[in-house]
């Protein structure tokens, strides 16, 4: 199979390259060659998606079974790609989010049928935010590839190489050990999801030639918080003592759900349905995911040897983690709260 990944070079696309060489594949890649090298074993092709000369020198006499395209954000500029592509492959998979749903994270669960976001699909980067947009680049490839359209919409991704910064942060903040804020019920029911699962999945369904679309997360349950804390200073053999401290205690002090104590979602109106999509369409079209304990041990292999003041705990987009004077003085108010002076 000859598969064309856009992107490729950093987290998810670098996993789907890298699960497209194992089966076999053979992979062109197609970056500019600055946020990541390309794995061995692929043709790179140099180039920036949003050139139409670019575009045209990727399709200059070639072909493929598949394309998967992972650094798809703005309407106007994947309808580039999927017309420059038009003719030179069969599937065209475009990794999307589930934030694309309108409805999430709502207070009910999120499956195929939540309506996405209106947004036209040659829509541009003014015209919507992250998950407004990635609509808009969703109707871009159904409605302009004359293959099949498939549609990967993932929830929270993690696994080796995250470039977000989410579970790296984690693991740092745990590995430092002491005394760690760890936010809001340790019992909340998550469903997280390793890139490596998602890169299986994406390629299975475009080498049967899929055309559809999947909500891409984790099983239900399959991690609570406190599970998830308590693997990260397992991995990293941390002394870390977790102090856990309620949703609003935490939202009193302006701490930010998400990011600022990543992957922490608050019962609260706004954040009530973070944990509630279905991937039951996908399991049952061959979506396995591997236990999240493989997930934290393999991101924590990868991550050790990076010095941590070369870490990177964020995008552009967003950035990840509390100051720890922040946390401190967090910590030392709610202890103060919880067991107060005696008289
Ligand atoms: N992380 C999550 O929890 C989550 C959840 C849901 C969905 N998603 C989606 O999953 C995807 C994750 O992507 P990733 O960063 O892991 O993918 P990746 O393919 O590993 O890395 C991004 C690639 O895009 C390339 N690129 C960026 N701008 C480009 C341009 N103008 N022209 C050509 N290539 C360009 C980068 O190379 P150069 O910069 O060198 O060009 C790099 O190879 C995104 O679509 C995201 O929306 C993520």
């Amino acid at each position: 199979m000859r598969t064309l990944v856009i992107g490729g070079s950093v987290f998810l696309g670098r996993a789907i390259v890298e699960e497209a060489l194992r089966r076999g594949h053979e992979v062109t890649t197609f970056n500019r060659g600055v946020s990541g090298q390309d794995l061995p074993g692929v043709e790179a092709v140099r180039g920036n998606r949003e050139s139409p000369e670019d575009l045209a020198r990727l399709a200059e006499g070639r072909e493929w079974d598949a394309v998967v395209d992972v650094c798809g954000f703005v309407p106007r500029v994947v309808g580039d790609s999927v017309r420059a592509l038009n003719g030179r492959a069969a599937t065209y998979a475009f990794i999307s989010s589930i934030s694309a749903c309108s409805g999430w994270p709502g207070s009910s669960p999120t499956d195929e049928s939540t309506p996405r976001f209106d947004c036209a699909p040659d829509a541009g980067p003014e015209d919507g935010d992250y998950g407004v947009l990635k609509a808009g680049c969703e109707r871009a490839v159904e409605q302009g590839f004359d293959g099949n359209a498939l549609i990967i919409e993932p929830g929270l991704i993690l696994g080796p190489h995250e470039n977000v910064g989410r579970l790296p942060w984690w693991l740092t903040r745990i590995a430092r050990g002491g005394k760690v804020l760890a936010p809001g019920d340790p019992e909340i029911a998550m469903q997280l999801i390793d890139a490596r699962d998602i890169a299986a999945f994406t390629l299975s369904q475009a080498e049967a030639g899929t055309a559809d679309r999947f909500f891409v997360s984790g099983v239900e349950g399959n991690a609570t918080y406190r599970g998830l804390l308590q693997e990260c200073r397992a991995v990293t053999g941390s002394d870390a003592e977790f102090v856990w401290v309620d949703d609003r205690f935490l939202l009193d002090r302006e701490v930010q759900p998400w990011t600022e104590l990543p992957v922490w979602a608050p019962r609260s109106p706004e954040f009530a349905g973070v944990w509630l999509p279905s991937s039951a369409k996908a399991r049952a079209a061959g979506l396995t995911c591997r236990p999240v304990a493989e997930t934290v041990r393999d991101t924590w292999a990868w991550l050790r040897d990076i010095p941590v003041e070369r870490r990177s705990f964020g995008t552009a987009r967003m950035s990840h983690g509390i100051d720890p004077d922040k946390e401190a003085e967090i910590l030392a108010a709610w202890e103060g709260e919880a067991s107060p002076a005696p008289a």
